[in-house]
């Protein structure tokens, strides 16, 4: 089974996700270049910690968008989080200063700097600032290389956990107002305003017919048992997981440690197809003899994801 289906989705975001190493950034890469030299405009983003765009394109990629050079169509960007979070700042802060202002007396900075440190704020921004670029209509696909599982999922529960948080938030405030006698003002409001936003952000993520999520994992015990938890997780979220990339795929065992390790594998091949070939499409990606680094070997890596 190969990629190739993916050439008709109508879907804007296609997401990568898996364990740490197992081939996200490459996988991504591929995918990204391949929709590019089918003559769309493609911006690939990664949001690790530790990106490695600028690595994968031989190339300086920073948390600005620029072009790849020697691929048409090809737009990266390796997200800041403090540039994302200053991003939100800016967008919000003096909404966020005003709506405080009702309650307390604090410095401005000190009112913005705190509230964008309750839980869920920070996934909120990343997910805000994704939708800002799948919506400014500059990409007609968006890539997006995602932080290892464990980051992906809370980056789709917490935004959850932030609206619960904005929830209470009004009843603390009429409390607060009914013990002090302060008139209304447009808190309560703005916090119903960031309530609507929070939800149609996490909505736009879990929603199929916008994102395509893509696991990336590789055949053996730690790589099989990560897959079923972050697919079970993904699921809860309300996100199918279609396809399953299975990555550093063993094809000749031509020595008696790579034939051992080849049997290995499949019988782990063996456990995914059987737990998810009714509802994923399986891809197989070989290990390679190199390292992927640089367009003409992803140029490779394309061709055996989408031939
Ligand atoms: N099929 C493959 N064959 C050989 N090397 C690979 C293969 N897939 C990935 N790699 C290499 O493995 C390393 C980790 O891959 P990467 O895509 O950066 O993983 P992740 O983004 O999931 O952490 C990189 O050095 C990459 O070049
Ligand atoms: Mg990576």
């Amino acid at each position: 089974m190969s990629l190739k289906e993916l050439d008709h989705t109508t879907k804007r975001v296609l997401m990568f996700g898996g364990k740490g190493g197992v081939g996200k950034t490459t996988t991504s890469a591929a995918t990204a270049l391949h929709f590019a030299r089918a003559g769309q405009r493609t911006l690939i983003i990664s949001s690790d910690l530790a990106p490695s765009l600028s690595d994968i394109f031989e190339t300086e990629i920073g948390p600005v968008e620029r072009p790849v050079p020697g691929a048409d169509n090809l737009f990266a960007l390796e997200i800041d989080p403090d540039q994302v979070m200053s991003r939100w700042k800016e967008k919000f802060g003096p909404e966020v200063y005003q709506a405080a202002a009702a309650l307390v007396d604090l410095p401005y900075d000190e009112v913005v700097d705190y509230v964008a440190l309750a839980p869920g704020i920070q996934e909120e921004f990343l997910l805000d600032y994704i939708l800002e670029r799948v919506r400014d209509g500059r990409y007609e696909r968006i890539v997006w290389d995602t932080a290892p599982a464990g980051d992906t999922l809370r980056l789709l529960g917490l935004p959850q956990r932030f609206i619960e948080h904005l929830r209470v938030a009004p009843r603390v405030y009429l409390e607060v107002r009914d013990a002090f006698g302060l008139a209304r003002t447009p808190f309560l409001e703005i916090i119903e305003g960031w309530k609507a936003l929070s939800e149609q952000t996490v909505r736009f993520f879990s929603d199929p017919a916008n994102v395509e999520f893509l696991l990336v994992t590789i055949p053996e015990a730690l790589g099989v048992y990560q897959s079923r938890r972050v697919a079970r997780d993904l699921e809860r979220h309300g996100l199918a997981v279609r396809y399953l990339i299975v990555n550093d795929v063993i094809l000749d065992g031509d020595c008696p440690f790579h034939r051992q390790r080849k049997e290995m594998q499949r019988a782990y091949i063996e456990m995914l197809r059987q737990e998810y070939a009714d509802r994923m499409s399986l891809i197989e990606l070989p290990l390679l003899p190199y390292d992927v680094k640089g367009l003409e070997r992803l140029g490779e890596v394309e061709r055996l994801l989408f031939s």
